[in-house]
């Protein structure tokens, strides 16, 4: 087979046009992509052939919380602009991605103790506690914690970013202060809540769901928007789950590299359920 471009496919007896070949400098596909800087920051601390996985896991993680926080900030201007089918299109797209983030547990989530440990020495204190970017997802979830930007108060560009989020309305807040746009009774505390605290649930939320939910052909858009959000929170709730029995197998009750009692720890952050009222109202529909 021939390399030159434009060579004659005499099998099918037509002319078929091959790749261009020829760059001057770096290719459009390097351009735009940066594979080359992407594939070259595997930094290995061990001899062990195990950590290469666990460290791209760790990437790829970073990399779709980065995509997901897109989307979600995407979501939440157009809420802010009554544009529900653009942030339909957003949240929906982020609960794909959410699916293909949790799928990527797997080459994880099997782990031996002593395989884990072969390499776990080698991430001294070093802990995903520390992503700033999981603590972006968390605060647009309306998990907000003013304490989780403490870790990065040596980082001055993480840690403005994570700041500014911190006092940004969450994907939720928005969603209620549509709910008020459209008559809702949300309460005046809530939608006056101080943004830089965690999101508290609200009995009256509670009631503004359940009758949205009991009259579904009166609130069509606004159920599609509840039950977004309840993927969404399911999806969350699942990463949590599965990053709990993946670390409970690796590693069982030990302390963890962070300095977290570990299982013990996880478990209580998993029980949480994001956007709270979206769960608790179904039990009055
Ligand atoms: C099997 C491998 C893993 C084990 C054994 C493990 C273990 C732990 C432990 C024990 C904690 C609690 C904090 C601490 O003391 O360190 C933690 C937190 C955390 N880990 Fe992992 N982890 C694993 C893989 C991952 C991966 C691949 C990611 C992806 C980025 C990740 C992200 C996180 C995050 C975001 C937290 C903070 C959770 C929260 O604040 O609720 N972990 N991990």
């Amino acid at each position: 087979m021939s390399l030159s471009p434009g060579s004659p496919d005499s099998a099918a007896g037509s002319v078929a046009v091959d790749p261009n070949l020829d760059f001057a400098g770096t290719t459009p596909y390097e351009d735009y992509v940066q594979a080359d800087v992407l594939t070259h920051l595997q930094h290995l601390r061990s001899d062990d052939p195990g950590e290469m996985v666990f460290l791209v896991t760790t990437q790829v993680m970073e990399l779709w919380f980065t995509v997901i926080v897109h989307e979600w900030e995407t979501a939440g201007r157009a809420l802010r602009e009554d544009r529900v089918p653009v942030a339909m299109d957003a949240l929906k797209r982020s609960v794909r991605e959410l699916e293909a983030l949790n799928h990527s547990w797997r080459p994880l989530a099997q782990l031996t103790p002593a395989q884990f440990n072969a390499y776990r020495s080698a991430l001294g204190e070093g802990s995903g506690f520390q992503s700033a970017m999981y603590r972006r997802m968390e605060f647009l979830l309306g998990e907000k914690s003013a304490s989780m930007l403490v870790p990065h108060r040596g980082a001055p560009r993480v840690h403005s970013e994570l700041e500014k989020a911190l006092h940004e309305p969450s994907l939720y807040d928005e969603v209620l202060a549509l709910l008020a746009r459209r008559g809702l009774p949300v309460p005046a505390a809530v939608l006056g809540r101080d943004l830089a605290q965690r999101y508290e649930p609200s009995a009256e939320v509670e009631a503004v769901w359940a009758g949205i939910y009991a009259d579904a052909d009166q609130n069509g858009e606004l159920v599609r928007l509840g039950e977004a959000l309840s993927d969404v929170a399911e999806l969350v709730w699942r990463w949590r789950n599965d990053h709990l029995v993946a670390t409970r197998r690796a590693m069982g009750a030990k302390t963890g590299t962070g300095g977290s009692a570990g299982v013990a720890w996880l478990e209580k952050r998993a029980q949480k359920n994001v956007f709270p009222e979206l769960w608790t109202a179904r039990s009055h529909v």
